[in-house]
């Protein structure tokens, strides 16, 4: 398994650009089950959980080409509806194609996801509402399997409430409402900008979506019963501007200007980051992240979007390991996400983890070690950690890093971070 190397040293300075953003590309690819002719998606980022999606869309029947940054759809020869546990397990967004399927061919069976190194992860929110829409939902050994109304039949729009916010169950069910008969009312809805995008892709293909990114979507499914293919670039990814922005931040003197990212998807982290002492601006279609004092210790509370994104939450606390002063840093969103925890303090992070919240006490330095880390965003803070640890961090396993940062070795040593891979390092 390879490990990434870092030296620590001084602070980071440069422009670093920012991919298109995973989490919108992977709905989006799904959304491509909808129709049958060929969708182009452009700017899509170069991450293993594309290639675990294209491997799912081909085990369905479709064709799928990835010329990255570009992906290529069209329907295939035949069609299999079924997404088997051996890819929904590598990427537990793989249940994505469980509306889509079910919408399109009246029949899906879909691996249950299972719990994750970050919590149990349940998906009750999203067959609550397929069920509203008229299909019967039948558990079958590990397997979920939907079926439209008379058995097999197309799905009816509905009214839902989602008991609480959540991303995926948000996109399944809009995905479902394209293509149902009549109109569907979403309430309590996620308001991500990666659902906000998906909306704008589902009225591309012929349905009207209106209010996705706010609270309540409405969606009136396509008269015909069918949907046309779609051309779409996708938005910049706001999570991996987010830690390029605290690892621009984590040395004194940084300086780092991120290409093509959002500043208003990210308010939340931005307003936290300047009561931190960072200087953080937007210039054009960059955003600018400057440090040149002390950082002052901030509390933060993961909450849905725009609250604080918990995909921050490991990054952030990283940096509060360095602030002068105690930050409570709480996590509401899932219930095993500070693995990173023990792995900075083997760092010399002192840290406190009570239940679901964690009291950072700064430090003065970090030192380099052996760390590992079991998610994708916790081995994203490892590594900006490693940049200003006092001699040598080896962060293992880092395929949970090429899930979602597009050659961050790469983009790293642009802006000065002595960085490299470890091809085949111990795991
Ligand atoms: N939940 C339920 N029932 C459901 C669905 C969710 O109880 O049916 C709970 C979850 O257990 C969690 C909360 O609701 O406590 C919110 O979860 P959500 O469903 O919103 O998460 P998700 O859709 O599975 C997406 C992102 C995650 C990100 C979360 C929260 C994608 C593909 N994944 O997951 O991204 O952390 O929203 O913002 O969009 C990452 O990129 O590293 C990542 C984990």
């Amino acid at each position: 398994m390879d490990a990434i190397r870092i030296r620590g040293g001084g602070p980071l300075r440069g422009t670093v650009p920012i991919s298109g953003a995973k989490n919108a590309a992977l709905p989006i690819l799904c959304a491509t089950l909808l129709s049958d002719g060929a969708s182009r998606l452009r700017n899509v980022p170069a991450l293993r959980d594309i290639e675990t999606t294209a491997a799912l869309l081909r085990f369905l029947g479709r064709d799928v080409t990835v010329l990255a940054p570009e992906v290529h759809v069209a329907a295939g020869s035949s069609v299999r509806p079924e997404a088997p546990y051996e890819l929904v397990k590598q990427m537990r967004a793989s249940v994505l194609v469980l509306g889509p399927l079910v919408a399109r061919f009246g029949r899906a069976k879909v691996s249950l996801p299972g719990g994750c190194a970050i919590g149990a992860r349940p998906i009750d929110q999203h067959l609550k509402g397929l069920e509203a829409m008229g299909c019967t939902i039948r558990l079958e050994r590990g397997y979920v399997v939907a079926e439209g109304p008379g058995g097999g039949g197309r799905l009816r729009g509905s009214e839902v409430y989602f008991d609480i916010p959540t991303v995926t169950g948000t996109e399944n069910l809009m995905m479902a409402a394209a293509l149902a008969r009549g109109r569907t009312t979403l309430v309590n809805c996620a308001r991500e900008p990666e659902v906000e995008e998906l909306g704008r892709v589902i009225n591309k293909m012929g349905a009207e979506v209106d209010g996705a990114g706010t609270d309540v979507i409405h969606i009136k499914g396509s008269e015909r019963g069918e949907l046309a293919p779609f051309d779409h670039a996708i938005i910049p990814d706001r999570i991996e501007a987010g830690t390029y922005m605290v690892a621009g931040a984590i040395a004194e003197g940084g300086d780092v200007t991120l290409e093509g990212a959002e500043l208003s998807d990210l308010e939340a982290l931005v307003v936290k980051m300047r009561a931190a002492g960072v200087e953080v601006a937007s210039e054009g279609q960059n955003i600018r992240v400057r440090r040149s004092g002390p950082l002052r210790a901030v509390n933060v509370t993961t909450a849905p979007h725009p609250g604080f994104p918990t995909d921050m939450q490991a990054q952030f606390l990283v940096l509060m390991s360095l602030a002068r002063g105690e930050s409570v840093i709480s996590e509401t969103i899932f219930e095993h996400r500070f693995q990173h925890v023990p792995e900075l303090e083997r760092m010399g992070a002192t840290v406190a983890l009570r239940g679901n919240t964690a009291v950072v006490q700064g430090v003065e330095k970090l030192y380099g070690a052996s760390v590992m880390a079991t998610d994708l965003r916790a081995s994203a803070s490892l590594v900006i950690a490693g940049l200003v640890a006092d001699g040598e961090t080896e962060v293992r396993r880092v395929y949970h890093i090429d899930r979602g940062y597009e050659r961050i070795e790469e983009k790293l040593r642009r802006v000065g971070a002595q960085i490299e891979r470890v091809k085949g390092a111990e795991s």
